[in-house]
């Protein structure tokens, strides 16, 4: 049995793909999942997640309905243009499975009951932040936060500075950051390195037991990626290297950092930090210090996700 991992995720192309690493990792125990809008809407992330949970025999796995909307009110923006029709590429989950849940305070008794739960939250960060709202003592029980967001000094890839995820609920990035103790936050800066090749791809197709990972990932990159990214060689897993973090904590270097998200204006969804050489620690404004994935060692990523995913010595 593995790290106890409590998931929060927008289930489209690469949340599947980091729940399938748990699935077939030994180290990582996934013992409830919460689907949220984001890639696509709340509906079918519940759907997805039921689709995936049957095709991997694991429907024992509680799923919880997450947030439907952001924490700014706005009618939320799905990206099927990135994820596909229904978030899962060329998949369609069937209907029968499209059953939007309203159970999310069960997440509750799961935190309750185990001791050193990790949650990792790889979309919008709505439940989650509702959560430190309403429950912040529950919430210190906590062992530590593995979550995808921001873009540090670099580009974004929703606006020139925001990344999708703080970007589409910045108020709930922001309460977040300032509320969660010991994150491990995995931005563009590492995630849009960890790179998925098409040789890669045909390579653990020939093991794949759940036969999903081939259609999901070529549709992300021969749909999306290499259209949109000139060059780019393959497709980044942005939530799958988040997840592998709980077990694979020395694939990137960290920075420790407090940081906040601007929560409107042409910078809205912007991830700040302090970078400041001359400042230390950096913990402005009161808030707690993160360890932010600042560089990737692709080769650590690359034994991982070969091995687990095909199953073979790397
Ligand atoms: O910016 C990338 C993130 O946005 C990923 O988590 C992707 O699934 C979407 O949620
Ligand atoms: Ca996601």
């Amino acid at each position: 049995m593995g790290r106890k991992v409590l998931f929060f995720g927008d289930v489209g192309i690469d949340d599947t793909v980091a729940l399938i690493y748990a699935y077939l990792s030994n180290d990582i125990d996934v013992i409830g999942i919460v689907a949220c809008y984001g890639n696509v809407s709340k509906k079918q992330t519940t759907r997805n997640v039921r689709y995936l949970l049957e095709k991997i025999g694991r429907t024992d796995i509680p799923v919880m309905g997450g947030a439907e909307k952001p924490m700014t009110g706005e009618v939320p923006v799905f990206y099927p243009d990135v994820h596909g029709p229904q978030g899962l590429g060329p998949i369609s989950p069937p209907p029968a499975n499209a059953l939007a849940l309203e159970n999310f305070f069960e997440v509750i008794g799961i935190i309750e009951k185990y001791s050193d739960l990790v949650i990792v939250n790889v979309g919008r960060m709505t439940s989650l932040a509702t959560l430190f709202l309403l429950y912040p003592d529950t919430m210190k029980s906590i062992n530590s936060f593995y979550i995808m967001g921001g873009a540090f000094n670099v580009p974004g890839n929703v606006t020139p500075s925001a990344e999708a995820n703080f970007y589409a609920d910045p108020v709930a990035a922001n309460i977040v950051m300032r509320y969660a103790e010991n994150v491990f936050l995995y931005p563009l800066n590492v995630t849009q390195n960890a790179i998925v090749t098409p040789g890669m791809v045909n390579y653990i197709n020939r093991k794949d037991r759940t036969h999903l990972l081939k259609p999901l990932l070529d549709y992300y990159y021969e749909e999306f990626y290499k259209k949109k990214v000139p060059g780019i060689e393959g497709a980044p897993v942005h939530d799958a290297l988040t997840l592998m973090g709980v077990r694979e904590g020395k694939m990137c270097e960290f920075y420790r950092t407090a940081v906040a998200v601007e929560i409107s204006g042409e910078a809205r969804g912007l991830s700040i930090g302090d970078f400041r050489k001359t400042f230390d620690p950096h913990d402005f404004d009161g808030r707690p210090i993160h360890s932010v994935a600042i560089s990737l060692d692709y080769l650590s990523f690359y034994k991982s996700f070969m091995g687990t995913m095909s199953g073979d010595e790397f």
